[in-house]
């Protein structure tokens, strides 16, 4: 099948590279002219610059030219086109409701070429980004009102998990379309012709608004269910002596009926979705009288999260953060992407800076580069106290606390690394309870408090 895949951000670029793979003509489209030329290069730098995720540059460079193109227009390419698959950003505006300019801007100009496209094949226009439940119905009326003919919408959200992106788009858990004719689901059939009756794969037809808010609930059930460990789970372990949080998730889990998935304490969920897609919920829900209390709770719950560690070592370590080093380990959202879309190492940075730090040393084996362009200089000057490192050594060099923000294996188990490098008497902040031999640290004379459990002063 002749695809074209309009926007090439994580979503895009994951989904034509894999797109390709299955042997369709697939035509990768975007208004940025350095990304698209960046995945043209096929060098592996050059792409993991915009999109770092693990086999994607190889992809690209397999099938660039024989199944894969890129185009920075798509009027030469729109005859014949079959499918059409919108991942657009729809960032979220002040208000928390979805920002669909990007989105409407892309069809006002696809729009004019398939009205005046001579092929009148039918073409389906199938959204993966999230927009709001009944979208693909408003964009259907706008495409009408511009004299476009002979095409139809689906829906069809996305769930990759960035850090696994190319992984789960090979091997989905599901495929939610939904569509309003038998033709359109048929298109998306021949589309995901792979995944169709696929033993372990659910492939779900439905209607488009019932896809669009599947999209939401998923998100938003799985940011309930991290905060729910966050705000019950880790609030249990640091109020009451004894509590082992890695116990707990084992007796818990143990249960058939809930997740080991998310029960986990951490300093926050973050990446481009979760916090999105909740407020987008929420507005949605509320603009329409609706009661949102149980997500504007688990929104609160998690963003509260994501730095509350800073100020524990205030309250109860008794750290003043004026004039001190920080070494910062950890920037991306979550182990395995350059990604810092609502990262919580934002909120810590932030918070570091208005306590009053001398410096902060950041560490990340992916993200520095992404690092730079949130903590513009030009932007803040107080941006100017943040230095970064090579190496966890590098960052850990004079200073007199330790945050670990991101959970990279390579956090995993620090303690003789620190106690080599930090002087004792340091504050170790632990975000994702990466330290399980702690005591080591404490024996030898440090301050040691984590997500999860109370402060343990040197020696206790
Ligand atoms: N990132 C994720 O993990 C994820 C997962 C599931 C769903 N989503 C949803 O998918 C959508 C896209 O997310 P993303 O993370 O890929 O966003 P992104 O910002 O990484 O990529 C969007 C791309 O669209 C391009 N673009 C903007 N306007 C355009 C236009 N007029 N024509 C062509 N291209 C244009 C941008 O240049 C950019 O490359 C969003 O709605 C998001 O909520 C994202």
């Amino acid at each position: 099948m002749k695809i074209i895949v309009a926007g090439t951000g994580f979503v895009g670029i994951t989904h034509a590279a894999v797109c390709s793979e299955y042997g369709h003509e697939v035509y990768a489209y975007d208004i940025d002219s350095e990304k698209i030329a960046a995945y043209e290069s096929k060098q592996r730098d050059r792409i993991n610059h915009y999109v770092n995720e693990a086999g994607l540059a190889e992809i690209i460079a397999e099938n660039m030219g024989r199944s894969l193109f890129f185009v920075n227009n798509l009027a030469p390419v729109i005859e014949g086109t079959e499918a059409i698959f919108l991942c657009l950003p729809t960032p979220p505006k002040p208000n928390g409701s979805s920002d669909l300019s990007f989105y409407f801007k892309a069809l006002e100009d696809l729009s004019t070429l398939l009205a005046n496209r001579k092929d009148q094949r039918r073409v389906l226009l199938i959204n993966k980004s999230t927009v709001p439940v009944g979208t693909a119905r408003q964009l259907e009326r706008f495409l009408q009102d511009r004299g476009v003919t002979n095409f139809g919408i689906a829906s069809n959200p996305e769930f990759l998990p960035e850090g696994d992106a190319v992984e789960k788009s090979r091997r989905p858990d599901r495929i939610v379309v939904g569509a309003d004719t038998e033709e359109d689901f048929g298109i998306c059939r021949r589309v995901y012709s792979q995944f169709v009756n696929h033993v372990r794969i659910q492939y779900l037809e439905t209607t488009p608004e019932t896809a669009e808010s599947i999209k939401y609930v998923s998100n938003t059930l799985l940011l309930t269910y991290i905060s729910f460990w966050n705000g019950v789970g880790a609030r249990i372990g640091e109020t009451f002596p004894n509590v082992r949080m890695e116990d707990m998730k084992r007796g818990v889990t143990s249960d058939g009926r809930i997740s080991t998935w998310g029960s986990y304490v951490s300093n926050g969920a973050g990446g481009s979705c979760f916090g999105k897609d909740i407020r987008s919920l929420i507005y949605q829900l509320k603009s329409r009288s609706q009661s949102a209390d149980l997500l504007e709770s688990v929104y609160r719950i998690n963003e509260y999260q994501k730095s509350y560690l800073v100020d524990r070592g205030e309250s109860e370590a008794g750290f003043s953060f004026n004039q001190k080093t920080v070494a910062l380990l950890g920037l991306s959202f979550k182990k395995k992407t350059n990604d810092m879309r609502d990262s919580s190492s934002l909120k810590v940075v932030e918070s570091l800076l208005a306590k009053g730090v001398r410096e902060i040393r950041a560490y990340d084996p992916m993200a520095i580069s992404e690092a730079r362009r949130y903590f513009d200089t030009n932007l803040n000057h107080l941006f100017e106290r943040i230095s970064y490192h090579d190496s966890v050594v590098e960052a850990l060099k004079g200073c007199e606390c330790v945050f670990v923000s991101t959970d990279w294996e390579e956090f995993r188990g620090l303690s003789h690394t620190i106690e080599t490098h930090v002087r004792p008497g340091s504050l170790i902040l632990d975000g994702r309870r990466m330290i399980p031999d702690f005591q080591h640290l404490v024996k030898a004379g440090y301050h040691y408090l984590a997500v999860g459990s109370p402060h343990i002063a040197p020696g206790e």
